[in-house]
């Protein structure tokens, strides 16, 4: 099931079945990082400046606040000539069945360059004991795992982006793979090109949300389904990548910082802040979000 506007939505999420919260993340080392091409409105004028011991540090920075934020990351050596692997959202959606079975659905990349991160992620995937899944052959043009797909937290239900990076199409085959229903947002800036550039869901019922990247019906979807919103509003959202945080307990959030009025609701709102720079990533269009996949 797709569900494109309020009047399909016949569930309130407390009802869904419920998912474990992952406990564990993979992240790709960023020894062959860079700005090497564009494709996406962040990364024009940044081609060739990465420096690379600042990325390190700041890599080793948002590694360190997951593990304080008690999450056991797995590191992967990134690739030569794959300049975005260590933005490892991107190249897959992993999933865990009521018996406790992980799957994971491996990514049709829309960026050329960054096809070939796929397999090196799948390799992963097998070796630590997944059910790889491709998309059937033809079936989709594209879809950029959870750069765009991102679970509820703690329940059966999927928030699909589309428009820039992922297909409309492709979250037919996630709804009946995963067997879970998918809320699609189509997303209208392409400073906003994944949904994990504008939507963070913190916990069960509330998230941060850029409002000026989604349709009204799609804003009508998340003021629906989920009581508690904060909004990023200008620089917070589309330059300091505020929706691009994670909190990975429903307690902690690693965020970009500078994201000050959103980490003032946060922080109201009893979540413990983790503030981190990512200033080398955001040349790329990625934050703490996009670093890191949280497995089980
Ligand atoms: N340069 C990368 C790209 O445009 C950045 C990806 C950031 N990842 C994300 N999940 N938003 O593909």
């Amino acid at each position: 099931m797709v569900i494109t506007n309020t009047r399909s939505v016949g569930f309130r999420i407390a009802d869904l079945p419920s998912v474990p919260v992952p406990g564990e993340a993979l992240m790709v080392t960023p020894e062959h990082f860079e700005v090497e091409y564009v494709i996406n409105p962040h990364m024009e004028g940044n081609v060739g400046t990465v420096d690379a011991a600042k990325a390190w540090v700041e890599w080793e920075q948002v590694k360190a606040a997951f593990e304080t934020a008690g999450v056991r990351v797995h590191a992967l050596r990134g690739v030569e000539g794959l300049p975005d692997m260590v933005f490892c959202a991107n190249q897959s959606l992993p999933c865990i069945d009521a018996d406790g079975h992980r799957s994971v659905l491996m990514s049709l990349m829309h960026a050329d360059p960054r096809k070939n991160e796929v397999p090196h992620i799948e390799q992963w995937y097998r070796r630590n004991g997944y059910e790889v899944c491709h998309f059937p052959p033809g079936a989709v043009r594209d879809f950029e795992g959870m750069g765009d797909a991102l679970w509820h937290p703690g329940r059966r239900l999927i928030w699909g982006g589309y428009g820039f990076r992922s297909s409309l199409a492709a979250y037919d085959i996630v709804s009946d793979l995963f067997d879970v229903p998918v809320v699609a947002l189509e997303l209208l800036h392409s400073d906003f090109y994944h949904l994990d550039t504008c939507l963070c869901l913190l916990n069960e019922t509330t998230a941060i949300v850029a409002p000026d990247a989604f349709t009204s019906d799609g804003m009508a979807l998340l003021e629906a389904l989920i009581p508690n919103l904060i909004r990023a509003e200008g620089e917070e959202a589309n330059r300091w990548f505020a929706c691009n945080a994670t909190c990975p307990n429903g307690r902690d959030v690693i965020i970009q910082a500078g994201c000050d009025r959103v980490n003032a609701s946060l922080r109201e709102k009893g979540f413990i802040v983790h503030e981190v720079s990512t200033a080398e990533f955001l040349k790329s269009g990625g934050s703490v979000f996009c670093m890191k996949m949280m497995v089980w």
